[in-house]
């Protein structure tokens, strides 16, 4: 049995799905502060938070967990700089909390949710594990410090993990099942796609002035039924022995903003208004990954191309659920 905690937020609900097709079985840990009940599409749910020590000791008395895929976190960088001690106080003791329960109960897997926001504003691209960290906002750092936890977690208590630093998720399950629903809504991809249904007045271009070749920022978008499949790549990994490691999970393609509005407009075939605003602070000009260490170890790439990214975030915002 696989804990998830967060599987009813958007990687964690897909992930729940490609772990039931792979033939696990899984308990989701959710508080629903943003995920969605109805995401929860597999296994068994545990409607509790983390900062709940009774709940998770209860959890791991309730079930026999054999690894955790450690998904919940808040993620709004915007957010995080305006108020770090929530992203403290739940990205890192909350998170605490769970790997103390993994030790009480002798759990020694766990798959973390990192991010590109590690590397901050990097120097190379794309970029390699081995880049330097330094995290230009307390959502980063969050995960940053997360990352030297499990580290030390692994030396003094041999608890093993995988860090999966995901660049830019998107796209929806290929059969409309579940897809992308935050609120507030931040991210791209969606907000175009609202756009175009009418939901928004206008789609903003965060800068126009950056050194790339149409001036907007370049990000790596990757399916997130790819991230989903590569946590299970990367449970078998650890359950069959594998050493603790840390692996970008991007495309190694990178897309400009323009770009991306234009596939989208011609996936929509509607008009879709939009304006062009100063740059967002704290947004890095680029950002794509280096994939060889997770082909290396995992044996795992990315098969959606940003096509089938946006056609399935389109079928599911027309369509939505929850
Ligand atoms: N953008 C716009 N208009 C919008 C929203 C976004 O132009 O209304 C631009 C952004 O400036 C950026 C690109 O679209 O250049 C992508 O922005 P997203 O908000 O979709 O994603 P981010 O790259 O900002 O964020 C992602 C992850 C975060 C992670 C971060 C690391 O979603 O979790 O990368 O930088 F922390």
């Amino acid at each position: 049995m696989i804990l998830v905690t967060g599987g009813a937020g958007y990687i964690g609900s897909h992930t729940l799905l490609s772990l039931a097709d792979a033939g696990y079985e899984s308990v989701t840990l959710d508080n629903l502060c943003y995920g969605h009940r109805a995401a929860v599409l597999k296994g068994h749910f545990v409607h509790a938070d983390l900062a709940d020590e009774t709940a998770l000791s209860h959890l791991f008395e309730t079930f026999p967990i054999e690894a955790v895929i450690h998904f919940a976190a808040f993620c709004y960088v915007g957010e995080s700089m305006e108020a770090p001690e929530k992203y403290f106080s739940n990205n890192l003791v909350n998170g605490l909390n769970l790997l103390n329960a993994m030790l009480n109960f002798g759990v020694d897997k766990i798959i973390f949710s990192s991010s590109c926001a590690v590397y901050g504003d990097p120097f190379e691209i794309p970029i390699p594990e081995s880049h330097v960290k330094s995290p230009i906002n307390p959502y980063g750092l969050s995960k940053h410090f997360f990352e030297e936890i499990l580290a030390s977690y692994e030396v003094a208590h041999g608890i093993k993990h995988v860090s999966l630093r995901y660049f830019n998720a998107a796209g929806a399950d290929p059969q409309g099942r579940i897809g992308e629903s935050h609120e507030p809504e931040t991210h791209l991809i969606p907000l175009v796609l609202q756009t175009a249904l009418g939901l928004r007045p206008e789609i903003q271009i965060f800068g126009t002035d950056y050194s790339t070749a149409d001036g907007t920022c370049i990000r790596d978008y990757i399916h997130v039924c790819d991230l989903a499949n590569a946590h299970v790549s990367a449970l078998s990994y650890l359950l069959s022995g594998g050493q603790s490691t840390s692996l970008n999970l991007g495309t190694g393609k990178g897309h400009t903003v323009r770009e991306v509005f234009e596939h989208c407009q011609q996936i929509c075939q509607l008009p879709i208004p939009y304006r062009e605003v100063g740059p967002r602070p704290g947004d890095p000009p680029e950002l794509v990954a280096s994939g060889d260490k997770a082909e290396e170890i995992l044996n795992w790439s990315p098969h959606y191309t940003l096509t089938e990214i946006i056609s399935t975030a389109w079928n599911w915002h027309q369509n939505q659920k929850f």
